[in-house]
């Protein structure tokens, strides 16, 4: 029942402004259709948001990161992702459990099968029905979201993750290739550097072939 669809990638690729695209092209043609942002989208889930994000929060050990994050995940999946699906409703999550195995895995070094099965338990096995990811270097993607020489644009912001070394980010970049190449059908790579216009065509289009079984609730235009 309904559609779920997650978007991945380095930091700066381009996610939030392109699931916030999406949203807007299925919501303007009549889809029920709800975008979420992880960790967070729940009330209890931006509480833990801004533990894990918080930059002073240096100490933290990653076997906690892991945990609370997978609480969060949790929260939202069972607070909003699942009644939304139930009901037949679209569902873009910005962030799911590939970024678990990405950073937590391939970039701190924690245990990938341990993580599955945290994620496993932490989501009831609820997996998207397609993962958009935003193919950019870390370099790259890090350049873009620092542009503004620590003036971050509104709505970007710069977290404890993102403040991690480079070579921790090429770790995550290097991570999502091996879990895309391990798992190619629920996978559409796009070129993050394409326009932001270009982009939100291309994800639409991989969207639009899942859409024939969402019924819409209104007529677009109505
Ligand atoms: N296709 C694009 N080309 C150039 N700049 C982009 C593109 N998409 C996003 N940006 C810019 O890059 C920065 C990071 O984008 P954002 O959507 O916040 O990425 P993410 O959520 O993946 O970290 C923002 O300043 C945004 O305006
Ligand atoms: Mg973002």
């Amino acid at each position: 029942m309904g559609l779920f669809i997650t978007f991945e990638g380095s930091e700066g690729s381009g996610k939030s402004t392109q699931t916030r695209a999406l949203y807007e092209r299925l919501n303007a043609a009549g889809y029920p259709v709800i975008l979420v942002r992880e960790p967070g989208g729940t009330r209890i889930g931006d509480m833990i948001r801004a533990i894990v994000l918080d930059l002073q929060h240096t100490e933290m050990d990653p076997t906690t990161e892991s945990f609370l994050f997978s609480a969060a995940r949790a929260q939202l999946v069972n607070e909003v992702i699942k009644p939304y699906l139930a009901l037949g409703g679209i569902v873009i999550c910005d962030r799911y459990a590939d970024s678990t195995y990405a950073y937590q895995g391939y970039g701190l070094g924690r245990n990938l099968d341990e993580l599955k099965t945290l994620t496993a338990i932490a989501t009831g096995d609820l997996h998207p029905d397609i993962s958009i990811y935003l193919h950019i270097s870390a370099d790259e993607g890090l350049e873009r979201k620092q542009r503004h020489n620590g003036e971050l644009p509104k709505g970007v912001e710069w977290n404890r993750l993102d403040a991690r070394e480079v070579a921790y980010h090429r770790r995550v970049a290097e991570g999502y290739q091996a879990l895309i190449a391990s798992d190619m059908p629920r996978w559409r790579v796009c070129d993050a550097r394409l326009s932001i216009d270009a982009l939100a065509d291309i994800t639409y289009d991989h969207v639009l072939p899942y859409l024939a079984k969402i019924t819409r609730i209104d007529t677009p235009g109505k």
